[in-house]
């Protein structure tokens, strides 16, 4: 295949060869079982490329308690299980992750039900329950959680307030979740009456103040502002109910697909330490992408090229419905042969088989040599990946593998067909 070279835009695929040591380096000898004995698609994790994503965080922080990986990143059993081990904490955004992270073995303590939009029984049941802490970004949240320690029996409760400090952090305008605009938290000059009338229940303990700028970032420049504002409500709020004890970051910290610069964990832990001097407060840190992204990748088959003059494409049996980063929100992902080179000019685009034009996977490649049958993987995909997978078009969600060295185990079967109408009737 061949085409016309595009103007300005580096190639996603241009990254230089240095391998960070928390990426995936499964070999092809390894991809090539995989394919054979369970299909394509699929997705492949590297289990010990999930130990240094996380460990790159513990070293940062220190505490693993004060880690909270963001479970809405993967939440396959065996990745969650295989995090809990290192002693880390774990945010859930919903009842399903919850029920996720207690059957991966997180103990309950260890469990931060996030602030995301939750139902009032959600709250209650959370509470009920007895997680680590619960973040309310609500006024029925907020309304939830008072209604049950006005009758709750259980004992104390913590209970978080997620803060909206209306700052755009250069992220996805649909990953950008801190600006005045947003739907999540309250504004500053909100907290302190909810969090004097938190207070006064005897049954719930505010402890910690939250936010969440948004996912994808690349500096630490919002994080430090965020928590500027964070460190003035504090002030504000000491003497009027309980001592804020905590100060919850949230996640965020990108990836960078398209090279290997990514940004260091230790370096927005340590700026933002430094700004706590003389508080007695401590951080917690919700890192999803920047723990899994790179353990990830999604192997698919190439079914046929397509020759359109100045389009070259490759049409693969993994689309928008295996992995939705491209069609959502224009994502490339650097996309390479399991065997052989990137070669020609970046002007191929990656196709999926669903029935949309939409269905990308990647677009500007060189991927020239590329024959029907042949192997590629989309790097960088174990964020964000199998979680946001759908079956649009009555196409079964593909399996999960996780690699352990020279070894690799099925942590998800591929569904069937059955899977499909599971629970569906015909009246
Ligand atoms: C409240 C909260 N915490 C943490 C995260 C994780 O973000 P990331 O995967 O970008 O680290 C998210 C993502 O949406 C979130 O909403």
């Amino acid at each position: 295949m061949s085409g016309s070279s595009p103007r300005g835009r580096p190639s996603p695929d241009s990254r230089s060869e240095r391998i960070l040591p928390h990426a995936a380096a499964i070999s092809a000898e390894a991809l090539h079982s995989i394919a054979e004995q369970v299909g394509t698609p699929a997705y492949v994790y590297d289990a010990r490329a999930i130990d240094a994503g996380i460990g790159r965080w513990i070293d940062a922080v220190g505490d693993p308690a004060c880690i909270s990986y963001a479970a809405k990143a993967n939440t396959n059993l065996a990745v969650l299980a295989r995090l809990e081990r290192f002693g880390v904490g774990i945010e859930v955004a919903t009842p399903g992750e919850l029920a996720r992270a207690r059957k991966a073995g997180f103990p309950l303590r260890r469990i931060v039900f996030g602030g995301v939009p939750k139902p009032a029984d959600a709250v209650r049941d959370g509470m009920r329950l007895g997680v680590g802490m619960i973040v309310l970004q609500s006024a029925h949240e907020v309304d939830a959680a008072l209604a049950y320690g006005s009758e709750s029996t259980n004992g104390p409760v913590n209970v978080g307030l997620r803060v909206r400090p209306g700052i755009r952090a250069g992220a996805h305008p649909s990953l950008e979740t801190g600006r005045t605009d947003a739907k999540f938290g309250f504004a500053p000059d909100q907290i302190p009456e909810i969090w004097q009338r938190l207070s006064a229940d005897p049954n719930l303990v505010p402890r910690t103040l939250a936010f969440h700028l948004g996912s994808g970032l690349d500096s630490v420049e919002p994080y430090e502002q965020a928590l500027d504002l964070l460190l003035s409500l504090t002030r504000v709020l000491d003497g009027h109910g309980a001592p804020v004890r905590e100060l919850d970051v949230g996640g965020g910290l990108g990836v960078d697909y398209a090279s290997w610069a990514d940004p260091e964990p230790r370096d927005l832990v340590r700026n933002l330490t430094e700004r706590l001097a003389g508080i007695g407060a401590e951080l917690r840190f919700e890192p999803g992408r920047s723990v899994v992204a790179r353990a990830g990748l999604l192997l698919t088959r190439v079914l046929y090229l397509r020759h359109r003059r100045d389009y070259p494409a490759v049409v693969c049996d993994a689309g928008q419905t295996d992995f939705a980063r491209h069609a959502l929100y224009g994502a490339q992902h650097a996309i390479v042969p399991v065997d052989g080179e990137l070669s020609g000019d970046p002007t191929v685009e990656v196709l999926g088989p669903t029935c949309e034009s939409g269905d990308v996977l990647g677009t500007r490649r060189r991927l020239h040599g590329t024959q029907p049958g042949d192997l590629l993987q989309l790097c960088d995909a174990g964020a964000y990946g199998f979680v946001m997978a759908s079956n649009y078009n009555s196409r079964p969600r593909p399996p999960e593998v996780l690699v352990d060295g020279s070894s690799w185990q099925v942590v998800r079967p591929r569904e069937s067909l059955e899977d499909l109408w599971r629970g569906e009737e015909i009246p």
